[in-house]
């Protein structure tokens, strides 16, 4: 594992974002894996103006997002799809065809879980997947004790995670208790990843995945198994490292 400490929130993501960047220019049609939530709001942020300076073309890049709530309108201000049509594929033109995420109003969940397998095969599999990390060590909706195989599943929401997802829903009872998600083994398959964190509040799921054991009760530690990670934090998130 590589581990960037930046000093600030700032900085991790404009360092994120040049890190995507370069894949992308190595490989202008890189296939992206991508997370939601507040931590990479800046990564996109700082992709959109680096896209609209013409310092990075996203016109070749295919993306699959890592989850969405099940079951959610696409609508819904709290859908992962909304989330991404307003950061990032809409502010980069990304051609709907391009942009994957799964269909959290899916009837036939087995089914769209197998689908966006293949797809992801089909594109030739993720390039770079950018992760983010709960305060249980959660990677995507892989809550502790997840099967390390495991392929796009409809995962249950830890305690936990219902806490801490509570601040962008009216209240605690309104956050869906299900999601539709990579798995682990979904995740591992990536070529390259990137995990970013910010904030004292992940210090210690940080500390557990880079210093810790390999458990299953820390899903990020499994990170420790892939040839190619990069854990990028700033300080805060950090403080568990010295
Ligand atoms: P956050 O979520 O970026 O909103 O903190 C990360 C996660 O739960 O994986």
């Amino acid at each position: 594992m590589r581990i960037a400490v930046l000093r600030d929130y700032q900085s991790l993501s404009e360092r994120a974002a040049a890190l995507v960047s370069a894949r992308i220019g190595k490989k202008p049609t890189a296939v992206l894996g991508l997370a939601t939530g507040s931590t990479p709001l800046g990564l996109y942020r700082e992709l959109v103006k680096a896209a609209q300076r013409g310092l990075v073309d996203f016109s070749g890049v295919t993306t699959f997002n890592l989850d969405e709530y099940y079951p959610i309108e696409r609508e819904s201000l709290q859908s992962y799809y909304y989330y991404m049509q307003q950061h990032f594929w809409g502010p980069l033109g990304i051609c709907p065809g391009r942009a994957h995420i799964p269909d959290g109003r899916a009837g036939d969940i087995a089914g769209v879980c197998s689908d966006y397998e293949q797809k992801i095969m089909d594109a030739g599999g993720i390039d770079l997947q950018i992760l983010g990390i709960g305060v249980n060590g959660h990677i995507g909706f892989n809550e502790p004790g997840a099967a390390l195989s495991a392929k796009t599943h409809l995962a249950s929401l830890s305690a936990e995670t219902i806490a801490a997802n509570s601040r962008f829903f009216e209240d605690r009872d309104a956050v869906p208790r299900r999601a539709i998600s990579m798995g682990l083994g979904t995740i591992m398959k990536a070529r390259e990843i990137l995990l970013l964190a910010s904030g004292s509040e992940k210090a210690r799921a940080i500390g557990e995945t880079v210093r810790g054991k390999l458990t299953t009760k820390v899903p990020a530690s499994l990170l420790q198994a892939h040839p190619r990670v990069t854990v990028m934090v700033d300080r805060a998130a950090a403080c568990c490292l010295r």
